[in-house]
């Protein structure tokens, strides 16, 4: 079960990245920027110069947050891990933080303009998916945007991260067609993928590369996102 796999996992949860992730010589920091890059062009294409409520769903102990934190008005992050989300209230005071029972997300319908949820659907079990993808709607406002980001299955170096990671034993990796489906099905609208880290670099021209090929679906990660 989630729940305890990531409460074993509140005080190493980076160092446990960074171990499954060092064949590539990249640092987890690497990845987070590259997601939050991605984010933040996201953001300021549909709210434009207008901070969004944000919600991050599955936050763990809220390592992605210093990240993307100034890009939004009010920021909240849940989690089933109590430990992670004690963890990240210790940490950051500049997010509200709540656990959350795996079922029911603890916020009123249409509290948020963009929830999201970073590599958490692969732990979630696919009898789940639905119900999951349903809940992000249902705290998000008309007008705003549910976006998932997960490993890419296509992606070789991605399994090999996968495999070699202890707490991605559970995991069964959904494919960027699955997620769009998923997000058809729970009623959003214009479901589309950008696929990333192609390259392992920061560079600018690197970056502008990439920009031009986030159709090929051979990316590390992907990105998915569906308005309501
Ligand atoms: C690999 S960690 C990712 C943490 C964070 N999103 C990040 O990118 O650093 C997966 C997280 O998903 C959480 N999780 C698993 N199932 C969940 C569910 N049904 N609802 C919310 N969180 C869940 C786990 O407790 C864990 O903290």
């Amino acid at each position: 079960m989630s729940r305890q796999l990531f409460d074993e996992y509140d005080r190493s949860y980076g160092a446990v990245v960074q171990d499954s992730i060092s064949f590539s010589g990249l640092k987890h920091d690497f990845f987070l920027q590259a997601k939050a890059d991605l984010m933040r062009e996201k953001i300021s294409a549909h709210f434009g110069a207008r901070k969004p409520d944000g919600l991050d769903v599955g936050c763990g102990v809220g390592a992605f947050h210093p990240y993307v934190r100034q890009h939004f008005a009010r920021y909240c992050g849940v989690d089933v891990s109590e430990k992670s989300i004690e963890q990240a209230k210790a940490e950051r005071r500049d997010v509200d933080y709540a656990a959350h029972d795996g079922a029911r997300i603890p916020f009123p319908d249409r509290t948020f303009d963009f929830v999201s949820t970073i590599c958490v659907m692969h732990h979630v079990p696919p009898a789940e998916w639905s119900s999951f993808m349903r809940e992000m709607r249902r705290v998000t406002r008309p007008g705003g945007v549910v976006c998932v980001i997960e490993h890419n299955p296509w992606n070789p170096l991605t399994r090999i991260a996968v495999n070699r990671c202890e707490f991605d034993r559970d995991a069964v990796l959904l494919r960027a067609g699955k997620t769009e489906q998923l997000m058809e099905e729970a009623g959003l609208q214009k479901a589309a993928t950008d696929f990333f880290l192609f390259l392992p670099f920061r560079a600018a021209v690197a970056q502008a590369a990439e920009r031009r090929i986030r159709w090929l679906p051979f990316g590390a990660q992907y990105m998915t996102c569906g308005e309501v």
